[in-house]
C-alpha cells in the first residue's frame, strides 16, 4: 500500500525550509562557523529561568484556559502599552500562542480559504508561505528592492487593485527577517492610509520589535489601524527564549473571538510552566532586551563596516539580527553557489538570498547573533575568499 500519495495535495507545494537545508547540508564541515540561524545566541535570563522552576515545583502542570493564564495577559497588555502605546485588553484581545510561530499558523488557517491572495512584501521570512499554500491560498511578492526593502504606499496600493478582491490579507513583519528595516512612524501612517480602504486583513510580524535600534522606539501599525491589524509577538528573540516556544496574538475582540477556534484545536494552550516564566519576563524582565541589543549593535556595525570594505552593498539595518548583503559585482551571483564555495574553501556559512524568495537572489543574509569574536573570524575568512575569487564572473 502506497499511502504517500493521499496526503493533502497542498502538502506537495512544501518544502523544508532552505535556510534548513542548507543549513544541515554545510553543518558536517569541519570548524565551520555557521552564522546561519536567527537564533538568539545569549541564555534566557536567571530569573525566568526560576520562575518555570518555581511554577514545576509549585504543580502548575494542568492545563490554563484556552487564551493562557490572565495574569500573563495583564502582564503583556501592559508591556505593549508602556512600550509601544498599544491598547489591548487583556481579558479578550490576547492570547497567548506557541511561539510567533503558532501565533501565525493560528491567524492563517483562521483566515484563508483556497484561492485567496496574500500580499507579500519581499525579501521575506519564509516562514508564512507554506502555511498559506497549505489551506489553498498563493503570495503575491510585492518587490521592495529598489525601496530599501520598504514598502512604500505606491507599492502597496498597486498590488492591492491589481489583485483586487482575491486579497485577504497582507503580511509586514518589522523589523524584518532578512532585511532588518523598519518603519517609522510617518511611513507607518502612509500604509495605514492605504489600507483601511481595504476590506483585508494585516497580519503584523513584530517578532523583533524589542530589537529596535533606531532613536525612534518600535512603531506598531496596531496603533494606526486597531480595527484590521492582528499583531503577532513573542519572547524568542526579545527574552533569548526560541525554546520556550512562547507568543502572542494581539487583535480586537471581535477578530480574537474567531481566531481563538482555531488556536484552540491547533494546540488548546501554550505550556502552563512556561506562561509563568513569561509573566516574569515581561514584568520583571521587561527591559531584559537591553544589554542584548547593545551588545548587537555593536556587531551590526562591525560587520557592515568589514563587508562594505569588501564590496558588499549593505542597507542598514534598523533592527533585528540580521544582514542582508549584495553580492558585490565581478562574484557569483547565484546565492547558493556563491555560498557553497565560502563554506566549502573557508568554512564560513550563511544563508543564500534566494531562501528569501524571489527577490532574495544575489544577496546573502548573516545572522549577527553570534559572539564578536566568531563573527571577527568569519569576517577574516571572507575577505581571504573574496580577494581570492575577485573577478571571476
Ligand atoms: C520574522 C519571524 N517571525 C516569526 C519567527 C518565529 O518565532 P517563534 O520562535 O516565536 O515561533 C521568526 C523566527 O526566526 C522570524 O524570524
Amino acid at each position: 500500500m502506497d499511502l504517500t500519495k493521499r496526503f493533502n495535495k497542498n502538502l506537495n507545494r512544501i518544502e523544508i525550509s532552505l535556510i534548513r537545508q542548507f543549513d544541515q547540508a554545510i553543518s558536517e564541515i569541519p570548524g565551520i562557523l555557521r552564522l546561519t540561524l536567527g537564533e538568539p545566541d545569549f541564555t534566557t535570563p536567571e530569573h525566568v529561568k526560576e520562575a518555570a522552576k518555581a511554577a514545576i515545583d509549585a504543580n502548575q502542570s494542568h492545563y490554563t484556559g484556552m487564551s493562557g493564564l490572565l495574569a500573563l495577559r495583564q502582564a503583556a497588555s501592559q508591556f505593549v502599552a508602556d512600550k509601544y502605546n498599544l491598547h489591548y485588553r487583556a481579558e479578550d484581545e490576547i492570547l497567548v500562542t506557541i511561539g510567533a510561530t503558532e501565533a501565525l499558523s493560528a491567524t492563517l488557517t483562521a483566515i484563508l480559504e483556497p484561492g485567496d491572495v496574500v500580499l507579500l512584501p519581499a525579501p521575506a521570512y519564509p516562514g508564512y508561505e507554506p502555511i498559506i499554500k497549505l489551506v489553498g491560498a498563493s503570495v503575491v511578492e510585492i518587490d521592495t528592492r529598489a525601496h530599501q526593502f520598504i514598502l512604500t504606499p505606491e507599492a502597496l496600493e498597486e498590488a492591492l487593485q491589481e489583485q483586487g478582491n482575491r486579497v485577504k490579507a497582507v503580511i509586514l513583519n518589522y523589523p524584518a527577517n532578512p532585511t532588518g528595516v523598519t518603519y517609522s512612524k510617518e511611513q507607518m501612517q502612509a500604509l495605514a492610509g492605504v489600507l483601511k480602504k481595504y476590506q483585508v486583513f494585516v497580519v503584523c510580524d513584530e517578532v523583533y520589535s524589542e530589537l529596535t535600534y533606531t532613536d525612534q522606539s518600535h512603531v506598531s501599525l496596531g496603533t494606526y489601524l486597531p480595527d484590521q491589524a492582528i499583531l503577532i509577538n513573542g519572547l524568542s528573540k526579545s527574552h533569548a527564549m526560541t525554546g520556550w516556544r512562547l507568543g502572542f496574538i494581539f487583535a480586537p475582540a471581535s477578530l480574537t473571538a474567531q481566531l481563538i477556534k482555531s488556536h484552540q484545536y491547533l494546540v488548546t494552550a501554550a505550556g502552563t510552566m512556561n506562561q509563568y516564566a513569561a509573566i516574569e519576563a515581561l514584568t520583571v524582565g521587561k527591559d531584559d532586551a537591553e544589554p542584548m541589543k547593545q551588545e548587537y549593535i555593536k556587531r551590526r556595525d562591525y560587520i557592515m563596516d568589514a563587508m562594505s570594505s569588501m564590496g558588499f552593498e549593505i542597507i542598514r539595518p534598523d533592527g533585528a539580527f540580521y544582514i542582508f548583503a549584495k553580492i558585490p559585482p565581478g562574484y557569483n551571483q547565484d546565492s547558493f553557489a556563491f555560498l557553497k564555495a565560502l563554506a566549502y574553501e573557508k568554512a564560513v556559512a550563511f544563508i543564500p538570498g534566494a531562501a528569501f524568495g524571489t527577490y532574495g537572489e544575489g544577496y546573502v543574509r548573516l545572522s549577527y547573533a553570534a559572539s564578536m569574536e566568531v563573527i571577527q573570524e568569519a569576517m577574516r575568512r571572507l575577505k581571504e575568499f573574496m580577494e581570492e575569487h575577485a573577478g571571476e564572473h
